[in-house]
């Protein structure tokens, strides 16, 4: 009896050293970057009892088998065999029942966290999600934006609809908690209450190809007031869309271009398309040529083709009609 006393203590001092311990290492709580949705609150605390149990359980494993390898240690000079044991009732009792409550307790937890997450306002904000490969795009169906960025107003739940146009990606903003696939064929929904103003950065958390590192777009909560401004200043740059430029400019965005081509001369994925138009083009086969209409061309219909050097054979071919095409052309023409 004073053994299993002694044990006892010890697995309840093991458990809270464990316990501070992965609190100080930032394992407990704030190995989560700064929680910015109200779902994170219920996942957060799930979280933190996991970790108490984790701390508990290890200390219940370690604590025994030290003590029994230090303390019932053989004697010198003992040659004689071990007690003969027919099993122990109370102790078989005591690891069925305990596990049980452990486990049951943790799925009650769990689907009412489930729950509070899922849980669906009918006047959510709505927003379709592009992603492919590398890059993701918003779309704000109501006012007719098409945008590189995630503009969220704060305090306001918003549903995600999602869809990928090639393969699977998920759509994860650490500070929001929530992860969702976005998966080609089918179309996803992502729902949360941001609550704290900022800028976040959606990231993708499913390996999609070379580029998968990269695929990051800016996630930004503002006030409703500057949400709302936003929105105007889009739109009227919406309209003022209507030249081949400004129209080729939102094709860019709307396609995903400007997710590997920076526009300011910045090396990304792929080549910048800054000062591209009229440019000598070396070619990882050796060859080159000067970047004029047809060269632009036969790298969106056919990319793999003429590969810049220095570059990965990455890009999707892209079906454009020729009109857009000679939009795209125009707006990088004015990049320089
Ligand atoms: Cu998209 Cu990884």
């Amino acid at each position: 009896m004073r053994q299993f006393v002694i044990v006892g203590i010890l697995v309840v001092l093991m458990a809270i050293l464990t316990y501070v311990g992965l609190d100080a290492a930032g394992v407990a709580k704030q190995m989560h970057p700064v929680a910015a949705s109200a779902q994170a609150a219920s996942i957060d605390q799930l979280w933190h009892w996991e970790i108490i149990a984790i701390s508990f359980l290890f200390a219940l494993i370690v604590v025994p088998m030290f003590y029994s390898l230090i303390v019932f240690r053989r004697k010198k000079g003992d040659n004689s065999d071990g007690e003969h044991m027919e099993g122990n009732t109370s102790l078989e009792i005591g690891w069925t029942v305990g596990p049980l409550v452990l486990v049951v307790f943790f799925a009650y937890f769990g689907a009412y966290s489930l729950g509070e997450v899922r849980r669906a306002d009918p006047q959510a904000l709505e927003i379709k999600v592009k992603g492919q490969q590398f890059t993701w795009i918003f779309e704000y169906p109501e006012y007719g934006i098409v945008s590189s960025e995630l503009y969220l107003p704060v305090d306001r739940q918003v549903v995600l609809k999602m869809e990928s146009t090639d393969v699977i990606h998920s759509f994860w903003v650490p500070e929001f908690r929530v992860k969702q696939d976005v998966v080609p064929g089918r179309v996803t929904e992502y729902r949360i209450t941001p609550t704290l103003e900022g800028s976040y950065k959606v990231r993708c958390a499913e390996l999609c190809g070379t580029s998968h590192a990269y695929m990051e777009s800016p996630v930004i909560v503002t006030s409703q007031v500057k949400y709302d401004a936003w929105l105007v200043e889009q739109q009227a740059l919406a309209a003022a869309a209507q030249t081949p430029e400004g129209q080729g400019q939102r094709l860019a965005v709307s396609n995903g271009c400007i997710g590997c081509h920076s526009i300011d001369g910045s090396p990304l994925t792929g080549p910048t398309w800054f000062g591209l138009f009229g440019s000598e083009r070396q070619f990882a086969d050796g060859t080159s040529a000067v970047a004029d209409e047809a060269y632009i061309t036969n790298s969106i219909l056919n990319p793999t083709e003429q590969v810049v050097q220095g570059f990965a054979p990455v890009m999707p071919p892209y079906t454009l009609t020729d009109e857009e095409i000679a939009n795209l052309i125009a707006y990088i023409k004015t990049l320089k």
